[in-house]
């Protein structure tokens, strides 16, 4: 066991903090957390480090715990999975208050250090943090004016969450109990967060959340704080998810909730949990593809987080190469197709998109003057993966645009973007494709000189899911679903920057429904696939308010006119349609509205056919073979 004094050399090194200043960066994470505090005597860690396996899908890049014992704080971290640690390690640490986090760092470096708990100065408050601290920066700032010490004597890590602990310590020395001190810095942190905070010598837990996920679940003389249920759902299923800007104290004698902004106390909402525990790891749903796509107004407004410098570096490289290439597969292929359209409507540069696995043929044109643009969730696909390692063999510079750090792709890469979505679980990519889409649109406005004005436009975007993406929506689409269930075909037109949607509507209808699905860039139809329009064969027209909507029109006449059934995606109403879903109208950002309501019709179009929508027949997550 590993007590709290052994641990002050080990957790305080200056020169990673140096490192951090130096690249720019900070952490942005998805996580799980884990809290306990109840009279459950023995293996209070053992307890933490179950909770942690249960969490383990939300990241798995490192993690930690700490539980305050008679003998003082124990803390363990380790880089890695938490499901590679020996659970031998963790019996007989015995007390009544733990913590743990288990990470999914998107950004920086997979350390120890970088791993929670993150800690004040003499390690008597103990941090978990699941979220972004955005105004981490003037935080530390503040900190540094207020307690004169310099950031080498003060932080230990590269985490925004670092000034958590830092903060709560400022407020006691200024004379504040720990819950005052917890307050007055829950007050000061703008972003996302569910943190869980632990002090040595009280007998409760604080915590408080805005954005990101935290439940409460309550047991005989014990509490249970997680990201999500299945952490403590051996224990009980009396659970309670407190609002955004809520704070809790919890003890072994109960729970007190209050609101951070005025201290008005607030009533929990016991409910039972009914689902098992596979279930229950989706927060609630049915399946992660449906929690992977109701997620999207969240995974979008920490896609478009990005630093400005990252995108002008990956801006100015696409600018001075004389050829750029965008390469991908399957649903990022299309993505790529967007990023080359983007490229050319808002960027002014000329791209072309290539299919992984088609781009063998061009490998000859590469050299030191062209580029490279990889678009892939995993960062592990095969196929593109060969097409830049022939791209680094004649020194072409390479961009990627990625979800997982420390993949290959990562590492093949000379400058990355990272979309910072999470795990994305399900095998049909949805909100990775969504994300993908919006930092395209960013990149695509810096190359055009106006990111300012990108980034406008997607915070409008991000503003218009989070009302726009929910649980109704998804009702909506499922009573389309049940009309449509029963078809062997079924065909998508868009043009512009709606034609590779029409490509992934499909792929994403086929590889979970199983029907049969083809998506054409609409003015195609007349050369050739007109020729299967019969009576009631179904289409989905994607009609955005842009310049493709008239010829859209047109080709949507045609086909009803040979007696099409037509399905329009669209935020304006045309008597064309037999049905019409709506969705906003967001400008150049139209693909992500008119993806998300297919995404959803693909999703239960599969459940009413009986398919499991998260492991569809013959695929796989990752294509790491050719
Ligand atoms: O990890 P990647 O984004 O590189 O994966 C590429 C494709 O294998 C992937 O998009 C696949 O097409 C999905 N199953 C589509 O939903």
């Amino acid at each position: 066991m590993m007590l709290e004094h052994r641990q002050a050399t080990v957790f305080f090194c200056p020169k990673a903090w140096k490192l951090f200043c130096g690249a720019g960066c900070y952490i942005k994470h998805m996580c799980g957390i884990f809290g306990y505090v109840g009279e459950r005597q023995s293996d209070v860690a053992l307890l933490a480090y179950w909770a942690l396996r249960d969490l383990e899908y939300r990241g798995y890049d490192s993690w930690g715990i700490a539980a305050m014992t008679p003998e003082g704080i124990y803390i363990k971290k380790s880089v890695g999975k938490i499901s590679d640690a020996n659970e031998r390690e963790f019996r007989g640490v015995s007390g009544k208050i733990a913590v743990g986090h288990s990470r999914w760092a998107t950004h920086g470096g997979v350390s120890e250090v970088n791993s929670h708990p993150h800690f004040n100065r003499d390690r008597t408050i103990s941090v978990i943090h699941n979220g972004i601290v955005e105004n981490h920066n003037e935080l530390r700032a503040f900190l540094r004016e207020k307690l004169g010490v310099s950031h080498e004597d003060l932080f230990v890590s590269e985490t925004d969450t670092e000034v958590i602990p830092h903060l709560i310590d400022y407020f006691l020395r200024e004379g504040k109990n720990f819950e005052q001190a917890f307050v007055e810095t829950g007050k000061m942190l703008e972003g996302r967060y569910a943190v869980v905070v632990m002090k040595k010598g009280e007998p409760y837990l604080l915590a408080m959340r805005d954005g990101s996920p935290l439940v409460v679940g309550e047991g005989r003389d014990e509490y249970y704080l997680a990201s999500d249920v299945p952490a403590f759902l051996d224990h009980t299923r009396t659970v309670c998810y407190p609002g955004d800007r809520e704070y809790l104290k919890v003890s072994a004698d109960g729970m007190m909730m209050r609101s951070l902004e005025n201290g008005t106390k607030v009533e929990p909402k016991w409910i039972e949990i009914v689902w098992d525990k596979v279930s229950a790891t989706k927060e609630g749903h049915a399946h992660y593809m449906l929690k992977e796509i109701l997620e999207q107004p969240l995974a979008l407004d920490k896609a478009i987080h990005q630093e400005d410098e990252q995108l002008l570096a990956a801006a100015r490289l696409m600018k001075e190469r004389e050829h750029l290439f965008f390469i991908g597969c399957g649903t990022a292929a299309k993505m790529a197709k967007l990023g080359e359209l983007y490229a050319a409507t808002v960027g002014e540069k000329l791209a072309t998109a290539f299919v992984g696995s088609e781009f063998n043929t061009y490998g000859r044109f590469l050299d030191r003057k062209s580029l490279l643009f990889a678009v892939s969730q995993s960062g592990e696909t095969a196929d593109v993966l060969e097409a830049l390692s022939i791209g680094r063999k004649k020194g072409t510079k390479i961009i990627s645009l990625l979800n997982v750090v420390g993949s290959s792709m990562d590492r093949m890469s000379d400058q990355k973007l990272f979309i910072n979505t999470g795990p994305e679980i399900a095998v049909a990519s949805t909100k990775a494709a969504t994300a993908q889409i919006a930092v395209l649109i960013l990149l695509a406005y810096a190359l055009g000189k106006k990111l300012g004005e990108g980034k406008h436009l997607m915070r409008k975007v991000v503003k218009e899911m989070k009302q726009w993406v929910t649980l109704d929506l998804s009702r909506e689409i499922r009573i389309v679903a049940q009309k449509l269930k029963d078809t062997n075909d079924l065909y998508i037109i868009g043009r512009g920057l709606n034609a590779p949607i029409a490509h992934e509507a499909a792929i994403k209808i086929q590889e979970v429904s199983y029907i049969h699905a083809e998506g054409f860039p609409g003015g195609e139809l007349k050369h050739g696939p007109i020729a299967l329009i019969q009576k009631g064969t179904l289409v989905i027209a994607l009609i955005p308010n842009d310049e493709t909507k008239r010829d859209m029109e047109s080709n949507t006449t045609e086909l009803k006119s040979r007696g099409a059934y037509i399905i329009g995606v669209s935020p304006s109403h045309s008597p064309l349609f037999d049905e019409w879903i709506q969705v906003p109208d967001i400008g150049v950002a139209s693909p992500i509205a008119s993806l998300i309501p297919i995404q959803l019709l693909a999703y239960h179009l599969a459940v009413l056919r009986g398919n499991d929508p998260d492991k569809p027949r013959n695929l796989a997550k990752s294509v790491t073979v050719k």
